[in-house]
């Protein structure tokens, strides 16, 4: 089992596992609709399915195996301000699948690629991954501009690939390798 010391610490968010008592903070971004716009599936949730979603998110405090979903709370000055995750997509490949939700009350600071950095940096240098990417909507600009600050590239574009509210997407994939994350943290601010 591969479950990170609590609480990760950066400049301005500590990362940690959710509790139930995050349920207000949590359901303030999941209920709004510019929050779930691009993502697959998702609608705008009630108090009762932002219930759900908090004690599913606090079991998922450690990788224990293939397919686990480590998912954790970035708290601010604020409390719970959004979530980042990291999947465990294959043990034999060492590779893992980033993504983050956050309040966009605090958008715009770089709070969010803050906190993403930190999980990134916990996936390459104390779980071991050798690569970490992403996928997001073709229009999820915010989404892929946090990628490429992480200094994921981006490796494909997948045209007209997926079913998203009835219409043909395209969906953008960045990654980065495990020596490429260190190179950058030596040079990187975050
Ligand atoms: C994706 C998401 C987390 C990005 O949020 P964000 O506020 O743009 O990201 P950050 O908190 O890292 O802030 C970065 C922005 O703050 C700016 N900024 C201001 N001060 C900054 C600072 N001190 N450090 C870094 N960036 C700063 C950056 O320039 C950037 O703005 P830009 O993208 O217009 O260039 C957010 O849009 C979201 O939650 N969307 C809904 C859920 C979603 O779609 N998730 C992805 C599914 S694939």
């Amino acid at each position: 089992m591969f479950r990170p010391a609590y609480p990760i610490r950066t400049a301005r968010l500590t990362l940690r596992p959710f509790t139930i008592d995050d349920l207000d903070d949590v359901y303030a971004y999941q209920r709004r609709p510019d929050v779930v716009r691009w993502m697959l599936g998702a609608e705008p949730r009630t108090r009762e399915q932002s219930r759900a979603s908090v004690l599913a998110m606090a079991g998922e405090d450690a990788l224990r195996a293939e397919g686990d979903c480590l998912a954790l709370a970035a708290v601010g000055d604020a409390g719970v301000i959004g979530t980042v995750e990291l999947v465990w997509r294959s043990q034999l490949d060492r590779t893992g699948e980033i993504g983050f939700v956050f309040n966009p009350d605090h958008g715009g600071r770089g709070l969010a690629t803050e906190a993403a950095s930190a999980l990134v940096d916990w996936g390459f240098t104390e779980f071991g991954l050798h690569r970490i990417y992403g996928r997001c909507h073709g229009r999820n600009a915010a989404s892929a501009r946090l990628m490429a600050r992480l200094g994921m590239r981006r490796e494909a574009r997948h045209v007209a690939s997926y079913l998203f509210a009835g219409e043909w997407a395209d969906q953008l994939v960045f990654a980065i390798l495990d020596h490429e994350w260190q190179s950058r943290t030596r040079t990187s601010p975050w």
